[in-house]
């Protein structure tokens, strides 16, 4: 496993593990995105809502780094879902992010008129624009739901995952049903950072609490998409391929759970 091992989705397109998230990164998200091509990384995370896909794009394109190579995650906003404008609002992200295909469209969250709009991400994706389609901050319930409804099984599943929320059931039926789950947040927003029992086990590997976080998801089977604007986080975040956490620690991180959302529960949003 390293930094470009990539995860094979359930329609053959393959994804590396670990994404830079540039949710809130504002005017650093060019550079951050820099650093992170430096450092290795090859996919990103953003989202119309974010509103720095032009940043992320100049980036693309000033780091002279191969488009097959890269991997884009963009998500379609709730708006934009209920008023069904799918396709007006993917042709403005692909404007925005300077690109002719993203590699992973997601749902951004379960508002009404979701079916309909991953419809036609189906014929989007049939047009060659779309590699990959996804959903973000599904329960159980959701998923069911658009699979009986679209009558195919959704590549990835974006949800909050981190030591404090980690929604057991959705974990559980995602692998069952091949759909890779993407932790946001992975660390919490940073509150997780800070925790007692997981500076005590960074001590033991001499790593970061923000390593022992990313590597216990990624020995979950669970893909990553730590945000950072700093440059040494940035590749201190993706430095996680040289120890492995035992069993015995991989129980103590699974212990930390507190079913504490950082964010908002998809049941019940007003966004
Ligand atoms: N689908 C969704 O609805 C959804 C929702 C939320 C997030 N996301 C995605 O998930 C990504 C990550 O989530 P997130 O941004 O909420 O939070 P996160 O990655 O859990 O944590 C980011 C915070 O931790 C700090 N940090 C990062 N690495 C660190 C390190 N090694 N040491 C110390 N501090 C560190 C960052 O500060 P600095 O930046 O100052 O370094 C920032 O304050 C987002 O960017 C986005 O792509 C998706």
């Amino acid at each position: 496993m390293n930094l470009q091992t990539k995860v094979k989705l359930n329609n053959g397109v393959e994804m590396p593990i670990i994404a830079l998230g540039v949710w809130q990164s504002h005017e650093d998200t060019k550079q951050a995105v820099l650093d992170a091509l430096q450092a290795g990384y090859r996919h990103i995370d953003t989202a119309a809502c974010y509103k720095n896909e032009k940043d992320v794009g100049e980036a693309l394109l000033e780091s002279n780094v191969d488009r097959e190579e890269i991997f884009i995650t963009t998500k379609l906003w709730n708006p934009d879902i209920r008023a069904g404008k799918t396709r007006e609002a993917f042709e403005e992200s692909l404007k925005k992010l300077g690109l002719d295909y993203i590699d992973l469209y997601l749902i951004h969250w379960p508002v009404e008129g979701y079916k309909e709009a991953y419809k036609e991400m189906m014929e989007l994706r049939k047009e060659g624009k779309i590699k990959a389609i996804g959903v973000s901050n599904f329960k159980k319930h959701h998923l069911e739901e658009l699979i009986q409804a679209v009558g195919e099984i959704p590549t990835v599943n974006q949800m909050e995952f981190n030591p404090y929320m980690q929604d057991e059931e959705v974990l559980e039926y995602c692998h069952q049903q091949g759909i890779i789950l993407e932790a946001w947040s992975p660390l919490g927003s940073g509150v997780c950072l800070t925790t007692p029992a997981i500076e005590i086990i960074a001590q033991k590997y001499n790593k970061s609490t923000a390593q022992i976080i990313l590597r216990w998801l990624l020995q979950k089977n669970i893909v990553v998409l730590p945000k950072s604007v700093h440059k040494e986080r940035i590749f201190q975040n993706a430095d996680l391929f040289d120890f492995e956490l035992i069993d015995e620690d991989m129980c103590l991180m699974d212990n930390l759970n507190q079913n504490l959302r950082t964010g908002p529960d998809p049941d019940n949003f007003d966004f």
